[in-house]
Order: structure tokens, then C-alpha cells, then sequence
């Protein structure tokens, strides 16, 4: 994956702090940290991965202000949370922005100079319809009417009317230019292509308006000052889009923001798409900056058919779910069970049913079985290389199984350069699911009472090169789980680079293995599925 280019520069979206973190924000999170893993891992890029927490705006004021507190106060508070669930779930952030800093205050009063000085923006009436929870103006023809309430067609709540003056991005002149860039997808690739086709449709179906980029303080004071007004604040959604660039030296240092930008990929989800594919791409463009090289936006957690939303009350606390079932459970459970990109229902039940199947007894069983044999066969020492002359029927299939590992390491490269987590996750589980059958097929059992030692000692070598492998792949999406694999299986840290053989550092020949509990002990379903079990004692 992109190995001649020795950076590699990803970010989430900043979450707001109008509320505590939910599953849909740990998604966007977990989906990030395994792809910064993942690059770390597998390639010799230098890896930047941005998260943060989007601070200001409208909605985080009155957030605060029913909480009874100052909005500085209500934001440390909440931002807290989010890092605090990012640690719990291991989450590796090179940095952490909150739009409330002052590297990016700086650097959004900086935007603001640039575009005034390159003609970009202009000053406006503006009468019209606004959405105060999205913060969103919305035209005549976006709206819905329903029993005499006019309402937001995004979000379903209603809209107040409006009257003010505020600045405006052009953002029409450069309509043209932009479909054609992401028609020509070479500078900027929209991932899923359901999700590019969507922006093209809307570029396609609607004149773009001017985007209005700030709010009149006497509304609104909770936003960054505008160092060309002081009648303004910066509205919310510019003032965020703006932590991309801000988190890399914009207006700072010209040296640290050439090194990261353009950014590698931005992992969004797809209800911010257009933010993210109409109006950054021609802020940027309006900057003279090069644009993002890929933008991917995920689907969404459903629960009861609807999206998981603190406004819609049926968001699930991942704290609930990590202390049930563990953190790497969760994280595997979220990239395993939806294709990234297409929407996923949450359920506790479908989470149990991967971990009983996929984590404890094709994984967990895996691991403990081989290392159990490795005790009772060897006294605890993996046997040392073999030189597999083909000739037995087992050495044909360890052959096979060791072809299978390195193949793995190929299909989860190709998977994971699209974003592809459960198809990358898929191959892991293939080679897993081939090992246990590789094991029943041997029957080390009969050779130990036939003493084939050659075999029986191919077989553990084996399963052990393979569950080296495993722990390698595993590592970016269950960082725990590989690491007690890792140490089971005797070897020494840190994790060594996914290569194929035979360039791995490590190797399991001759190995003092250490084998330790069960990883994933099954969780036996009582009477209430629906109830959170206690803790399994898993890891992590
Ligand atoms: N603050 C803006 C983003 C600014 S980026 C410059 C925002 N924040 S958010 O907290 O509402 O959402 C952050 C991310 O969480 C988005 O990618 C969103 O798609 C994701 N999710 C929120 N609920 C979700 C689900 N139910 N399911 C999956 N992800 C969803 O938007």
C-alpha cells in the first residue's frame, strides 16, 4: 500500500460536545485508529492521525447553558469524555485539536485574512430559513411542510426565520471546477462510489448558493471573532472544517504544513458528506492549497431503523458495551459486521454471536489449542525450522496453510487500500477458520500416539508461523488481542512489520512459548439476551 510515499496523513471528523460520545462517534474513531495502526504497521510512511472536538457554535452553547454552565467550562468538561473514551479504547492520536485553541484560533483568523485579501469572500443581507440544531441555512425549496410547521428536511425539527448580515464564500465560480475534479477522481477521491455519485448528483441538480461563513454576534457569541468584524463570530461548521489544516501549521509553519498537506485520506460519516466534498475542497481551492486525496465517508449505526442519535434518544453508551464484552470485542464487532460504507444495526445479540463464533472458538480456540499441544508434545518449546520435503499428506497441507498466511497478508493490503476493514477481516478469519480445520485434518493427537514426530513437530511449527501472522493482521483492529497472542507465543516486542516470508523478523522456531488464559472465554447466553452479561473476563 503506497509504499513510495513516506507520509501518511489521516483524520475523523471533530466530534461536538453538545453530548457524551456515543457508538457512531467510537466508530468513526476505531475505524481511524485502525487504519492509522494499519499503516504503521505495513508500511514505512511516517503516520499522522488527527482527532479532536469541535467546540463552538450554537448548538454546544445552548448544550452548555442547559447544563447550567459557561461554555468553556461545559467544553473541557465534555471534550474530556471523548478523550477519555479514546484512551479506554486505545485509540493511537499522533494529536488531539479542540477548536477552542488558541494554534487554531490563530489559524482560522489567518483563513480569514487570506480569503478577504484574495477577493474570496464579500459581506451580504441575508433573509432566510435557518436549521439552529444543524446550523443550517436552508432555501424554500429544501424545506418540509407538515401540519402547518416548516421543518428541516435533514434533521425533521422546525426552522426559525431569519434576518442579518453576515460574510459569504463564492462558492458558485467555482462549481464547474469542482465537478470536474471529482469526476476526474485523480485529485480527489470520494469513496464509496455511491457516496461520489451523490455529490455529483447534487452538483449536478442545484446551482451552488455562497456560503454564509459567519454569525452576527448579537445572536451569537460562542465562536471564533472575525479579525476583519467585530460585529462576527466564525460559523461553526468553517471554523471546524478549518482544524485540517490548522493542526498542520497553517499561518503557523509553511515547513510542517508542506510535510502533512494535502491530507491522505479524511474518514467522515456520510451525513457530513457535503460538507466535506463541496465546501472544504473550494475553501481549499479558494487558499490556493491542494486538495485532500481521498475523503470516505462510512454509514451509520442503526438502531430500530433509525439512525443512533442523542436527538433521536436511542444511542447506546460504548462504556455499557466495552465493560460487557471487552474493547476489543467492540472494535472487532464494528469493523467485522457492516461493510465500511453501508449502514450497520447494532444489536447486542448479533455482537455475542461474533464473539462466541469468530473471537472464542475460531481465534481463541485456535491460539490455546495449539499452544495446549506445544505443552503437552514439546514441553513447551515451538520445535525448530523444517524443511518440508512434500512428501506426507500433512506437509502438503502445512505447505498450503503457510501459502494461505502469506496470501492473507496481500489480500488484507488490497482491502484495506480501500478502507475495506471487514473484507480485510474476512481474509484474516479465512486463514484462521483454514488453520483449525488444518489441525483436525493432522490429528496431532494420532500422530503423537504413532510417533510421527516429523509431522507432529511440522504441525505445531506451523500453526505457530500462522498464528504469528494472525497476530500481526490482527493487530491494527485488536490491538490487545495481538499483543497477549504475541506474548503467548513467546516472542518479543514490539510487533514486527506485516512482510511476507521470508523477510520477518521475528519467527516462532524454537520458541519458548507462554501460554496464558483463554482470550475470549465463551459468553453463555442467559434467559435475557438483552441484558449486558458481566464481565467475561476477556482482554483488554
Ligand atoms: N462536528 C461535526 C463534524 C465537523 S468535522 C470538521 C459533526 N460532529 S458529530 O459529533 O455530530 O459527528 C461526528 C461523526 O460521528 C460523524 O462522522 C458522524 O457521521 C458520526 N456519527 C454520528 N452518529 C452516527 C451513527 N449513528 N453511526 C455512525 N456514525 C455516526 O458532525
Amino acid at each position: 500500500m503506497g509504499r513510495s510515499v513516506n507520509k501518511f496523513y489521516l483524520t475523523t471528523p471533530l466530534y461536538y460536545v453538545n453530548s457524551k460520545p456515543h457508538i457512531g462517534h467510537a466508530y468513526t474513531e476505531i475505524a481511524a485508529d485502525t487504519l492509522a495502526r494499519y499503516h504503521r504497521l505495513a508500511s514505512n510512511e511516517d503516520v499522522k492521525f488527527l482527532t479532536g472536538t469541535d467546540e463552538h457554535g450554537q448548538k454546544v452553547d445552548k448544550a452548555a447553558r442547559e447544563a447550567g454552565m459557561m461554555p468553556r467550562e461545559f467544553t473541557d468538561k465534555i471534550s474530556l469524555t471523548f478523550r477519555d473514551l479514546w484512551k479506554t479504547l486505545n485509540i493511537s492520536h499522533d494529536d488531539f485539536i479542540r477548536t477552542t485553541e488558541a494554534r487554531h484560533v490563530k489559524a482560522v483568523q489567518a483563513v480569514w485574512r487570506e480569503l478577504e485579501k484574495r477577493g474570496e469572500i464579500y459581506k451580504a443581507k441575508y433573509a432566510g430559513w435557518y436549521c439552529t440544531p444543524d446550523e443550517t441555512f436552508l432555501t424554500e425549496g429544501q424545506l418540509v411542510r407538515e401540519n402547518g410547521q416548516v421543518l428541516c428536511p435533514d434533521c425533521n425539527r422546525p426552522v426559525e426565520k431569519i434576518e442579518e448580515e453576515n460574510y459569504f464564500l463564492k462558492l458558485s465560480k467555482h462549481h464547474a471546477w469542482l465537478a470536474g475534479e471529482i469526476r476526474g477522481g485523480k485529485n480527489l477521491r470520494i469513496l464509496p462510489e455511491t457516496r461520489r455519485n451523490e455529490v455529483l448528483g447534487f452538483l449536478d441538480n442545484n446551482e451552488l448558493q455562497d456560503l454564509c461563513i459567519s454569525r452576527p454576534k448579537n445572536r451569537l457569541s460562542w465562536g471564533i471573532p472575525l479579525p476583519i468584524s467585530d460585529a462576527h463570530v466564525t460559523y461553526v461548521w468553517f471554523d471546524a472544517l478549518i482544524n485540517y489544516i490548522s493542526a498542520v501549521g497553517y499561518g503557523a509553519d509553511e515547513k510542517i504544513l508542506k510535510k502533512w498537506w494535502p491530507v491522505d485520506v479524511h474518514l467522515i460519516g456520510k451525513d457530513i458528506l457535503r460538507h466535506h466534498a463541496v465546501y472544504w475542497p473550494i475553501l481549499l481551492k479558494a487558499l490556493d492549497l491542494p486538495l485532500p486525496k481521498m475523503i470516505f465517508a462510512h454509514g451509520w449505526w442503526v438502531q430500530g431503523g433509525e439512525k443512533m442519535s442523542k436527538s433521536r434518544g436511542n444511542v447506546t453508551d460504548p462504556r455499557d458495551i466495552i465493560a460487557a464484552y471487552g474493547v476489543d470485542a467492540f472494535r472487532y464487532f464494528l469493523l467485522r459486521e457492516a461493510p465500511f460504507g453501508s449502514d450497520g444495526t447494532f444489536s447486542e445479540e448479533a455482537l455475542i454471536l461474533r464473539y462466541n463464533t469468530d473471537l472464542a472458538n475460531d481465534l481463541g480456540n485456535l491460539l490455546h489449542r495449539t499452544l495446549t499441544m506445544c505443552e503437552k508434545y514439546f514441553g513447551g518449546r515451538v520445535p525448530d525450522y523444517k524443511e518440508r520435503s512434500g512428501a506426507s499428506s500433512v506437509e502438503k497441507n502445512a505447505l498450503k496453510l503457510m501459502v494461505a498466511g502469506d496470501e492473507m497478508i496481500d489480500a488484507v493490503d488490497t482491502a484495506m487500500g480501500t478502507l475495506a476493514f471487514s473484507e480485510a477481516l474476512g481474509a484474516i478469519w479465512d486463514v484462521i477458520s483454514r488453520a483449525n480445520k488444518f489441525i483436525e485434518e493432522s490429528a496431532p493427537w494420532t500422530l503423537f500416539k504413532e510417533k510421527k514426530s516429523f509431522d507432529l513437530e511440522l504441525v505445531i511449527l506451523t500453526l505457530s508461523e500462522v498464528l504469528r501472522d494472525t497476530a500481526q493482521a490482527v493487530w491494527p483492529f485488536m490491538p490487545h488481542t495481538a499483543e497477549a497472542m504475541w506474548t503467548q507465543l513467546g516472542l518479543t516486542f514490539p510487533i514486527d512489520r506485516l512482510e511476507k516470508t521470508p523477510a520477518k523478523a521475528h519467527t516462532t522456531f524454537g520458541v519458548k512459548i507462554a501460554k496464558g488464559a483463554p482470550l475470549f472465554p465463551r459468553i453463555e447466553i442467559e434467559k435475557n439476551p438483552t441484558e449486558v452479561p458481566p464481565n467475561n473476563g476477556h482482554t483488554g
